[in-house]
């Protein structure tokens, strides 16, 4: 390892989903979750360290970072040069498929990429655990692009915080059965978001009573989805994942104020995968802080259900995923 390190990483949807920290700082949930590392949609993460340089500069999509992304940046970097005992600062360069800030899990490869660049790039010999572990510092969801396939979220025994809480939150792989999955990823609205997920999760943390029913109930939905997994069964897989993601808005509805991320046009896709369902393809939608859906459907149907989902929505935009690959170096 050089100075120089760059990082690919892909996005994962949550099947069973991240919301809601029981520590900001360490980025520590309150429940267990579960997701889909994509093929699709990659970030790439350059990391120059500069013994020179006192400050950090930070490029995405080739324009200069500002505000609260550029923030987030440094006091990511911090915490490895912290760990490094290097306190030099570096020259980050991020390139994105995707439009960020839109729900469609930006900073989840983008924090996956980060921390395989810069941990190679200040030298810290990290298994994937430990990479897993710091990423999820940058943004919890990006702890699971770190794995490929399948990969569970730990919360940790949520008794602690500190020290020794950090030890025990990371992601891993799910060992996964005769499955053949896709997510059709159907884009309604790539505006960005009005409100962060970061702040939206803290509103309903603190204010809806619907909160604290909806983790209890997550927590039975991770252990059927591991069992549903396993036994290769996407149709009970899909159902899980649906009704989580739709308490998982409910919750929201309910926070005051109410923070709402569903879109009309959000709604008539949720029909229409009722409707694939009704004729007999099993099709499962879901949702993050964004209006747009992931369809969750067999690979051999997953066209046809593209298709289907377009036809509903003008103006509508598809992208067909599949198990994809877990955040490495690469040359360059
Ligand atoms: C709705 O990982 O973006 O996509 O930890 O505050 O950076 P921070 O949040 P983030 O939240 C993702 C929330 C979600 C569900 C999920 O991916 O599990």
């Amino acid at each position: 390892t050089g100075p120089v390190a760059t990082a690919v990483a892909h996005p994962n949807i949550a099947l069973i989903k991240y919301w809601g920290k029981r520590d900001e700082h360490l980025v520590l949930p309150r429940t267990d979750s579960l997701s889909m590392t994509l093929d699709i949609l990659p970030t790439t993460t350059r990391v120059h360290r500069d013994p020179e340089a006192a400050h950090d500069t930070v490029t995405l999509n080739g324009r200069p970072a500002e505000g609260e992304a550029l923030r987030r940046v440094i006091a990511f970097l911090d915490l490895v040069r912290d760990r490094s005992g290097l306190p030099h600062g570096s020259v980050v360069a991020s390139e994105n498929t995707v439009a960020t800030g839109a729900g469609l899990a930006s900073s989840a490869s983008g924090f996956a990429a980060l921390a395989v660049a810069a941990a190679a790039s200040y030298g810290l010999a990290l298994d994937a655990t430990a990479l897993s572990r710091l990423a999820r510092r940058g943004s919890g969801s990006a702890c699971r692009s770190v794995f490929g396939g399948f990969a569970v979220w730990h919360a940790g025994p949520d008794s602690g915080t500190g020290a020794e809480a950090d030890l025990h939150s990371y992601a891993e792989p799910v060992p996964v059965g005769d499955l053949d999955p896709a997510l059709v990823v159907a884009v309604v609205d790539a505006g960005p978001k009005a409100v962060s997920s970061r702040a939206a999760m803290r509103r309903t943390v603190h204010t809806s009573p619907l909160y604290e029913p909806w983790a209890v109930s997550s927590r039975g939905d991770l252990t059927e989805m591991r069992a549903a997994l396993l036994a290769g069964d996407i149709e009970t897989v899909g159902d899980i994942a649906e009704r989580n993601a739709l308490g998982m808005h409910a919750t929201m509805l309910a926070a005051r104020p109410a923070v709402r991320y569903l879109a009309p046009a959000t709604l008539t896709v949720l029909d229409r995968v009722l409707g694939l369902r009704r004729d007999g393809t099993p099709a499962y939608a879901t949702m993050d802080a964004g209006p747009n859906v992931k369809v969750l459907c067999r690979r051999t149907d997953a066209d046809r259900v593209a298709e289907a989902v377009r036809d509903a929505v003008p103006g509508c935009t598809t992208r067909v995923a599949v198990p994809g690959p877990g955040a490495r170096l690469v040359d360059g």
